[in-house]
């Protein structure tokens, strides 16, 4: 498939520092489509899970790839019509997410349903592997991270919204493997681009994160 010409801003960065609330914002602010491309990863892992699938049968996780029934409306994850996202977003499928991702095979076969997600008037993608290899067109890279403890405990708040009973030293050990897992892939291992604009996020709030990042698409040309 064809990279499609069209203004694309790629973030990539360690689970819970907080993309997926900047791409979302960054998306509404410049009126661009938002990619949360992580979804994907975790509703293989769902429907995987749901059907008694191993996280290590690529055929079949492959198959499942292939045929995702899904549509992203605003930051919903619609699948027969119901917002799914309140269950997926949980570390309940971070993961197995992260476990499915490690697979080649299960990549490639989504990088179709992500390229077919840059249309006009742009796009924000967010997840590992955007700045490096899916979207390395993008005008603009951002790369994030935090401390890992602060990032445990940006998660933890959300994980008791959700009541899935996990404990902080739980989540902790948790995001320290899926680190682990995220920057080790054979393929779309998560690293800073070369020309991204990286930002530790530890002590900063997420209103001057996005003011960072609105000035630094500015500067490569989005929106101006
Ligand atoms: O961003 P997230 O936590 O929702 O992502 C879930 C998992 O999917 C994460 O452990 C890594 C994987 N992932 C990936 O490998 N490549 C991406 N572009 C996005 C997510």
């Amino acid at each position: 498939m064809e990279r499609p010409e069209i203004p694309i801003i790629a973030i990539d960065g360690t689970s819970s520092s907080g993309k997926g609330t900047i791409a979302y914002r960054l998306a509404q602010h410049f009126g661009f489509n938002y990619l949360n491309s992580g979804a994907l990863y975790r509703l293989v892992a769902y429907e995987a899970l749901a059907s008694g699938v191993e996280l290590d049968n690529v055929e079949l996780l492959v198959n499942i790839a292939k045929n995702l029934e899904v549509t992203f409306e605003d930051k919903k994850v619609l699948v027969n019509g119901d917002d799914i996202w309140p269950i997926l977003s949980t570390q309940t499928y971070g993961s197995p997410a992260s476990i499915v991702s490690s697979i080649t095979e299960v990549r490639l076969a989504l990088d179709e349903t992500m390229l077919r997600m840059a249309k006009a008037p742009g796009l924000v993608a967010e997840g590992r592997d955007m700045c490096t290899r899916v979207f390395t067109q993008a005008q603009a890279k951002i790369y994030l991270d935090a401390d890992p403890a602060i990032r445990a405990s940006r998660r933890f708040v959300e994980e008791e919204k959700a009541h899935t009973g996990k404990t902080l030293e739980q989540i902790y050990e948790e995001l320290l493997l899926r680190d682990e897992r995220d920057k080790n892939k054979e393929v779309g291992a998560l690293y800073p681009a070369d020309d991204a604009l990286v930002i530790d996020s530890s002590s900063m709030s997420r209103d001057e994160v996005l003011e960072q990042c609105i000035t630094w698409c500015e500067q490569q040309g989005i929106g101006v």
